[in-house]
């Protein structure tokens, strides 16, 4: 993708969050039936994070992952959310000061593609749902690799694409059609909701992320497909 074409993608991107952030987290749970809790809690158990480290969650949108891993680091840890809407930050604010989590976590609008961090700063560097809708992948996973420091992790949750190519093509039919129309009657908001499928059409399969994290300079990666690779979990230790 060239220069003009990610600064499109990212402009329209920015465009469709700032106008769901609202609904994002009623349509999250009606769009993976509530899995994505489950899954999250499996991702956090597995990173085996403790109180007092500290995490970036890049592109954390409305912060529910902030949220469980300031609930995790506790008031000796500090948690960054960094995300480019202000309108998905902001109702993010809302549910951190809820949760009374806010002396453990900052929020910052910032791009993905270019963390305002010094290398080698967090424990954990985490992005969720999010490594489909920025410009350039790589460039995302480089700069994630960058500021984790040596032994810690970079973590990522996002759709996939099933192996087993008969119910592949089963989820593609709910992803591509029937979610969009689930969208258009829940909260009218077709548009926004056809272009989100669409963008795991050039995203890369497990497998393909897994060597795009090595080459991000992580190893080991780790790879769990959850409801028969509907999600992937990437795990990749910075060496
Ligand atoms: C599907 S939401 C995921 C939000 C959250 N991580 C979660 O798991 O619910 C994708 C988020 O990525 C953010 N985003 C997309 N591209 C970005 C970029 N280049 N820089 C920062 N945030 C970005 C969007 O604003 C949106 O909040």
């Amino acid at each position: 993708m060239n220069q003009t074409h990610q600064r499109d993608k990212a402009e329209f991107v920015h465009s469709v969050f700032e106008s769901i952030a609202a609904d994002y987290d009623k349509m999250n749970n009606v769009i993976s039936f509530g899995s994505h809790i489950a899954w999250r809690n499996y991702t956090m158990k597995q990173m085996g994070i403790k109180p007092g480290q500290t995490a970036l969650d890049v592109a954390c949108g409305t912060g529910d992952w902030t949220i469980a891993l300031a609930q995790t680091v506790g008031p000796e840890g500090k948690v960054i959310g960094l995300d480019f809407s202000q309108n998905m930050l902001d109702i993010g604010a809302y549910k951190i000061s809820q949760k009374k989590v806010d002396n453990i976590v900052t929020l910052v609008n910032g791009d993905a593609m270019k963390l305002p961090y010094e290398d080698n700063t967090f424990d954990f560097v985490t992005i969720g749902f999010a490594l489909r809708n920025v410009p350039d992948i790589q460039t995302v996973l480089n700069e994630m690799a960058r500021v984790v420091k040596p032994g810690g992790k970079v973590v990522s949750l996002e759709v996939s694409k099933p192996p087993f190519k008969p119910y592949r093509q089963l989820f593609y039919l709910y992803f591509y059609k029937i979610l969009p129309l689930i969208a258009k009657w829940t909260i009218n908001k077709y548009e926004q909701y056809a272009w989100l499928p669409q963008s795991l059409t050039n995203f890369p399969d497990s497998r393909e992320l897994a060597t795009m994290f090595q080459k991000a300079g992580l190893d080991p990666v780790q790879v769990k497909l959850f409801m028969g690779g509907v999600a992937a979990l990437h795990m990749g230790t910075k060496p």
